[in-house]
């Protein structure tokens, strides 16, 4: 048996099947462009029959990539048939993917039908896509609730009228992975002819199973996965690419089975998907969620500093992920945070970073995730030089139908002083409280407010220029009040002008 894994993505297909996740057409080249770059071995492009959309996008795609097979899905059904043949014209390599429901359920309650009838369905159906491409898939829908033995016939058969790949859906996700296994291997042991086609696994995720049942079909014979990028799909999903190759890849000395994707496209095709999909992907994902490669308690993160592989079984690297994320939280230990400091450039004695540190564990009170620009801040306010005028006390008082108002004391040199004003804003409004204490003729030149992207309880970082007597003075402030951020820009500029005589 071959060593090889053929990856089959139907992202565009059953992954497309999402409500609410649809894409057009131009969306569909660019995520198919992405799946070759990755090196998917089919792309199932689309079901044309279902909608002109669907059909446009099939053409399209033939026309846009270049090496990896085009597949289009049907019914047992001639006119499917016919119009994913059609679809297919401009595709370099083709495949029509055809299929009928094998359970009882499907046999009795769906198509209304009875076992021998399907089985003379399928074969019809393989036959008929045979006049058009010579490399057919079959799908026996709801296999994994197809008994094995009628399952079997059913396989022979349709191999028997030329199928290339038969493809045993798990379409309800019910199967445990021993079943499914189980499943495969009686097929590769009581199917006359099975060596003369692929067999695929394609399996759903009702029940969390799907990655564990399609390693299960592999383990036992199967040569084809379908999967989707994010594990996207009908209902809870279809068996997610990237679980399956980085399975392969992790536990290669066991398997020892290859495949051709570049596993450093994985990161940016999940994000392409999810972006185009609307379909934002869960933190905890394996392999491609936000916290997949960080380490948030102050534990793993020490042991991860001193070997990666103390808490890492992949190497972010190989799936496009820059490096592991040592999480800054207020659950961070000194170690993390000196690592932080030390990849963005500082060096600090002892006592500094003590001090940094206590710093630091005060706005991871406030600040769920703590970034660089955060963290080189803090090192900026434990290392500035003492300011001559700083704000001692700031309350502002603003609302829809408000004037706004400001209170401040400054301390200016151990001396303090008060104001109180009001302006069109809050910001406005303490501002001015401030220049009644200064005394100084400054004009804001530049008010530059960071936009917050994180959420709301990010920091506001505000760059403000002024201008006293024709020269610019900078002056830059972070806090997770907005206006106290403002505040602290403008007295940080303030700081640097002349001292008054
Ligand atoms: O889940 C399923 O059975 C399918 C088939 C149409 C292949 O998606
Ligand atoms: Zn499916």
């Amino acid at each position: 048996m071959s060593d090889r894994l053929f990856i089959f993505d139907t992202t565009l297909r059953d992954g497309e099947q999402v409500p609410g996740c649809q894409l057009n057409t131009v969306e569909k080249i660019e995520v198919a462009k992405a799946l070759q770059e990755l090196g998917v071995d089919v792309i199932e492009a689309g079901f044309p029959i279902s909608s002109p959309g669907d059909f446009e996008s099939v053409v399209e795609i033939s026309k846009a990539v270049s090496w990896p097979t085009i597949c289009a899905l049907t019914r047992a059904v001639q006119k499917d048939i016919d119009v994913a043949a059609e679809s297919l014209k401009y595709a370099k390599k083709g495949r029509i993917h055809t299929g009928i429901g094998t359970s009882y359920w499907h046999i009795h309650h769906k198509l209304n039908s009875n076992p021998e009838a399907i089985i003379e369905r399928a074969i019809e159906a393989v036959k008929y896509a045979k006049k058009y491409v010579e490399d057919v898939e079959f799908y026996a829908e709801d296999a994994g609730r197809t008994e094995n033995e009628y399952l079997a016939r059913v396989i022979e058969a349709v191999i028997k009228a030329g199928a290339t790949v038969v493809n045993i859906p798990d379409t309800t996700g019910y199967t445990m992975p021993h079943e499914y296994g189980e499943k495969i291997k009686y097929l590769v042991e009581n199917v006359k002819g099975i060596h003369k086609a692929t067999i695929s696994t394609h399996c759903h995720n009702d029940l969390g199973m799907a990655t564990a049942n399609t390693m299960a079909g592999v383990i036992n014979g199967a040569r084809q996965a379908e999967v989707t990028i994010n594990g996207i799909g009908e209902r809870a999903g279809n068996t997610s690419l990237e679980e399956v190759v980085m399975i392969l890849k992790s536990r290669y000395a066991v398997l020892g089975i290859n495949n051709g994707i570049n596993t450093k496209n994985i990161y940016q095709t999940s994000r392409l998907v999810s972006t185009l999909m609307n379909m934002p992907v869960q933190p905890n994902k394996a392999v491609v969620g936000r916290n997949a490669f960080a380490h948030s308690s102050g534990i793993h993160q020490d042991g991860v500093l001193k070997n990666r592989e103390n808490y890492e079984i992949m190497d972010p690297t190989d799936v496009g992920i820059n490096e592991s994320a040592i999480l800054l939280t207020a659950r961070s230990g000194r170690a993390a945070l000196k690592h932080r400091l030390e990849l963005l450039g500082f060096e600090l004695t002892k006592e500094k970073l003590d001090e940094v540190y206590e710093q630091f564990l005060r706005l991871a009170d406030k600040k769920k995730d703590i970034r660089d620009d955060d963290v080189a801040l803090l090192v900026g306010d434990a290392t500035r030089q003492e300011r001559r005028i700083k704000l001692d006390y700031l309350q502002v008082l603003t609302g829809k139908s408000l004037k706004p108002m400001a209170s401040v004391r400054l301390d200016i040199a151990g001396e303090k002083f008060d104001a109180t004003a009001s302006g069109n804003g809050p910001v406005d409004a303490a501002i001015k409280a401030v220049k009644q204490i200064i005394h100084r003729q400054v004009t804001i030149e530049e008010f530059l407010v960071q936009a917050i992207t994180r959420g709301s309880d990010d920091i506001g970082k505000v760059h403000m220029q002024i201008d006293y007597n024709s020269t610019i003075y900078h002056g830059f402030g972070a806090n997770t009040d907005i206006i106290t951020a403002s505040v602290e820009a403008f007295l940080d500029a303030v700081n640097k002008l002349p001292v008054a005589e």
